[in-house]
């Protein structure tokens, strides 16, 4: 059954520049993202008290927006500020966070002039994105709609309209009884998963596709640190829905997911194993290290 609604919490939200409470953080329905899908996001996880790699996900925001042509003078000093001031309100040390910008109410229609970008910080607990499947593994449905041409859509960004994708494959996954989707990309190549990246495992090696049109996440840069700071060969690369039978294990990166096994694409049968274990016991730790630490360790 469905637990309250989000919108009704107790708790703070930041919204432009100061904090509001929780059921004041309000937009009205004619807002030029809602319709026109001129909204961008993050999501970063806080652990012990701390956002891991803050830094990377307040540049990458900024980022999307920019690819998207939201002008704002917001600096990464000020967002990573706003994060840190949101999540110690809210008074959890372990908590996901959704910092979202978008295009306001002030003017109508396609054209996107004379309209404001605005920003707002949300923190809630979230725990396990598959709940207790992690080690066991998940299920993945053969996503019917693919990850488009980098010249079709800004796919380097996290931008909110690109993950209409990602939800129509999602909810056809779940109705057919499975976890998750696993997208192809334009040209038929294993892209991502619809909220993590996508690693597979053979002869002691991992291959993770390439990153050239859809996210390339900070948790998958950091678990390809790890890898080879454990002196595991990562090979990036192009990778064809044909060789899926030919990997012994396959695991999704991502903020939400952090490192979860897969069991099976479709008819493929994977048994989640040594590597995914080793990368998901060291990936935990990491992110329970202090910023520094981090940063000494995982500079990526
Ligand atoms: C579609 C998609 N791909 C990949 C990722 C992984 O990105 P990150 O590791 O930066 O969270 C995410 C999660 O943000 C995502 O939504």
């Amino acid at each position: 059954m469905a637990g309250p609604s989000f919108d009704d919490r107790d708790g703070w939200i930041w919204f432009d520049g100061k904090l509001v409470p929780w059921r004041e953080a309000k937009v009205h329905v004619v807002l030029h993202g809602l319709h026109y899908g001129s909204c961008v996001f993050e999501g970063e996880r806080a652990y012990n008290g701390h956002v891991f790699k803050l830094r990377q996900h307040s540049q990458r925001l900024l980022e999307s927006a920019k690819i998207l042509g939201m002008e704002t003078s917001l600096t990464v000093e000020e967002v990573d500020a706003a994060c840190n001031e949101t999540l110690k309100a809210s008074g959890f040390t372990d908590a996901y966070l959704r910092p979202v910008m978008w295009r306001g109410s002030e003017s109508m229609g396609v054209s996107p002039k004379g309209t404001k970008v605005h920003f707002a910080v949300a923190i809630w607990p979230w725990g396990a994105y598959f709940g207790d499947q992690r080690m066991k593994g998940i299920r993945l449905d053969m996503g019917q709609w693919r990850r488009p041409a980098p010249d079709t859509a800004p796919t380097r960004a996290k931008a909110a309209g690109l993950y209409m994708i990602a939800t129509l494959n999602k909810n056809a996954a779940e109705e057919k009884g499975f976890d998750d989707a696993m997208m192809l990309d334009w040209r038929g190549q294993v892209a991502e998963a619809t909220g993590a990246n996508i690693f597979f495992v053979k002869d002691g090696a991992i291959h993770t596709p390439t990153p050239d049109c859809f996210l390339d996440g900070i948790t998958r840069r950091t678990v390809m640190g790890i890898a080879r700071a454990r002196q595991i060969v990562v090979h990036e690369r192009a990778i064809r829905p044909e060789e899926l039978s030919g990997f012994t294990e396959c695991f999704l990166t991502g903020t939400a997911a952090e490192v979860t096994a897969v069991r099976e694409i479709g008819p493929v049968k994977y048994n989640p194993g040594g590597i995914t274990q080793t990368l998901m016991t060291d990936y935990d730790a990491l992110v329970r290290m202090s910023p520094d630490e981090v940063a000494r360790r995982s500079p990526s």
